[in-house]
């Protein structure tokens, strides 16, 4: 009898790109997550379900055993302070990357640089990296509005086409990491659930590698 498993999924982008890579392993979602509010989702595989919750929610399903498995994003990852997490894959995808941006025409700054983002952690650790004193002011969302409006000198945000910088007369200035999304696995289900959690990285692995 295999183990129970439940998979945690960011909604939005990454469940999108993440539910081919399901289907390749055989888990298919019986319901449309868009078209149900059914919270927990029953696959066609009798021991797997999947919950499809908000990004910064997933690390915190697994590390804590809600979920045995999960798929976030690396800024969410990095966003979160737990450390009883595994990450064993990155599924390449969802790809992007964390960019420190301000306004094309910025005037020079005086004082303290303010920096907008809801990334507050990794900004933290980024200018604190480089002796840098800045101001953080935390956003949940929209943070290109920052500098257009004085909020801030900067913003700390995820950029993949460059479109929604452009469009609000913003450039990039600093790159701070390459984001994609990444498998998690809590560390004791590794172990209690090895003989039904194996097969499925081995696969996902190969997965991968030939993408
Ligand atoms: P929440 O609603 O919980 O705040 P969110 O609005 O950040 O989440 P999405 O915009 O769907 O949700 O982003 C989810 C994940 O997708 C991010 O954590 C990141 O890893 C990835 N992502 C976000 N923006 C982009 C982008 N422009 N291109 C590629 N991947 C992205
Ligand atoms: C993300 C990110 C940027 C945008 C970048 O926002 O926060 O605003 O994508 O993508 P681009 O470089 O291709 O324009 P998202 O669309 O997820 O909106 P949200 O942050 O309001 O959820």
């Amino acid at each position: 009898m295999p183990d129970k498993i439940t998979i945690a999924v960011s909604k939005g982008r990454i469940y999108d790109d993440a539910i081919p890579l399901l289907a390749k392993l055989d888990i298919i979602p019986v319901d449309d997550p868009n078209k149900t509010r059914k919270l927990v989702l029953e696959t066609n595989q009798p021991n797997v379900q999947l919950l499809v919750i908000r990004a910064t929610d997933v690390p915190t399903y697994v590390e804590r055993g809600a979920a045995e498995l999960g798929i976030a994003g690396k800024d969410v990852l990095m966003e979160y302070s737990g450390d009883d997490l595994y990450e064993p894959i990155d599924l390449g995808i969802a790809k992007c990357r964390m960019m420190l941006a301000g306004l094309k025409n910025a005037k020079p700054i005086i004082n303290r640089p303010r920096v907008v983002t809801k990334y507050t952690n990794i900004t933290k650790n980024y200018f604190a990296e480089r002796g840098q004193q800045v101001e953080i002011i935390k956003l949940y969302g929209s943070m290109e509005l920052g500098p257009v409006l004085g909020l801030s000198d900067w913003i700390v945000d995820l950029v993949d086409t460059g479109n929604t910088l452009k469009a609000n007369g913003l450039v990039t200035l600093e790159h701070i990491a390459d984001i994609s999304s990444r498998l998690v696995v809590n560390k004791a289900a590794m172990k209690m659930k090895n003989a039904t959690i194996k097969p499925i990285l081995d696969k996902l692995s190969e997965i991968v590698s030939e993408s």
